[in-house]
């Protein structure tokens, strides 16, 4: 089978191609911004085609022949409207669907993607999916929990601070799964049947996590204390704009932080064994968290 894959250089992309070529038996389409950030070993004989998802021709071209494609809309701290950047990159992607025939698309949604208001950020997730249902029957939506990764965001704070600092309260529990094993199902369903409507799938992690126990852990494993700190909005956005976000993105994350708090943005769907994921968030700290705070 022919698979394209977006983003094989972003935390779910990249162990997903490196799931399918160690499997094996497929011929693989890397679609990627920056070809050179692509190692020998992360290729391994698949076809690379540079390209940007913002770029309606590139996505046609890259999806030419292919039976499968995995679609994931990249994050971007930049653009003037959230919503409207995640629209235009689905529309790009549903139109290549579309105009190669491709047979199963899986689509990286997110938790609260069936929310049509309040949510920030997924709002353009919730669109996308409705964007390829129309496209195509052949979908597989991805509907992922709060990922282990985003602490990766507070490891500044971790180093110099002992802690992590969120508009959040420590007492917030959430379902969090790594982005392995997000891949893990990925690799799993991509090469599986096409379905013949367009079926979610809900990833719930292993566990429920709060807020303060995620802090625990990480000091328990690095060996010193890390506290989660929660501050006010005004705060967080303050700090986003400083690292380059927009005045809208930054506002859409305080939307969907909000909604979080206030119990709103959870999944419809219940965990179940199929939900549930095996890597913990000690093993997160483990093996991603605790070497990059070395480095
Ligand atoms: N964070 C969460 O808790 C959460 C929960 C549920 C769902 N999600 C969704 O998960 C997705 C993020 O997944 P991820 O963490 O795997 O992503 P990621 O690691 O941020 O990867 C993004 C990759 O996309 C590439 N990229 C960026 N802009 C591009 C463009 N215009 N064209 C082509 N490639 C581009 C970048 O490649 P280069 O820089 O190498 O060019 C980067 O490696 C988002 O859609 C997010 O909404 C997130």
């Amino acid at each position: 089978m022919k698979i394209a894959i977006t983003t094989p250089t972003g935390n779910i992309g990249r162990e997903l191609t490196k799931r399918l070529l160690d499997r094996g038996g497929h011929e693989l389409i890397l679609l990627a911004r920056s070809p050179d950030k692509l190692t020998r070993e992360q290729v391994r004989g698949a076809k690379v085609v540079k390209g940007d998802l913002g770029d309606a021709a590139s996505v046609k071209k890259a999806t030419q022949g292919a039976d499968a494609l995995f679609f994931l809309c990249p994050p971007s701290f930049s653009v003037p409207d959230y919503r409207a950047y995640y629209v235009g990159l689905a529309k790009n992607g549903a139109e290549a669907v579309k105009a190669n025939k491709v047979k199963h698309t899986v689509l990286l949604s997110s938790v609260g993607a069936h929310l049509s208001q309040g949510t920030g950020p997924i709002l353009g997730l919730h669109d996308a999916e409705k964007i390829f249902s129309q496209a195509t029957k052949g979908l597989t939506i991805l509907r992922p929990a709060w990922f282990m990764e985003n602490h990766l965001w507070h490891l500044d704070e971790i180093k110099n601070m002992n802690s992590i600092f969120m508009p959040l309260s420590g007492d917030l529990t959430a379902p969090m799964i790594a982005t392995v094993d997000i891949a893990d199902r990925a690799a799993r369903v991509i090469t599986g049947p096409a379905p013949s409507r367009p079926t979610i799938v809900p990833l719930h992690g292993p566990k429920d996590y709060s807020l303060d126990e995620c802090a625990r852990i990480i000091s328990r494993v690095i060996g010193k204390e890390v506290k989660h700190v929660q501050v006010p909005p005004a705060k967080a956005k303050e700090a986003m704009i400083g690292m380059g976000a927009s005045e809208n993105v930054a506002d859409t994350i305080l939307e969907m932080y909000a909604a979080f708090q206030a119990g709103t943005l959870k999944d419809e769907a219940k965990r179940s064994p199929e939900t549930t994921t095996p890597t913990t968030f000690e093993t997160f700290v483990k093996n991603v968290l605790a070497p990059r705070l070395k480095s």
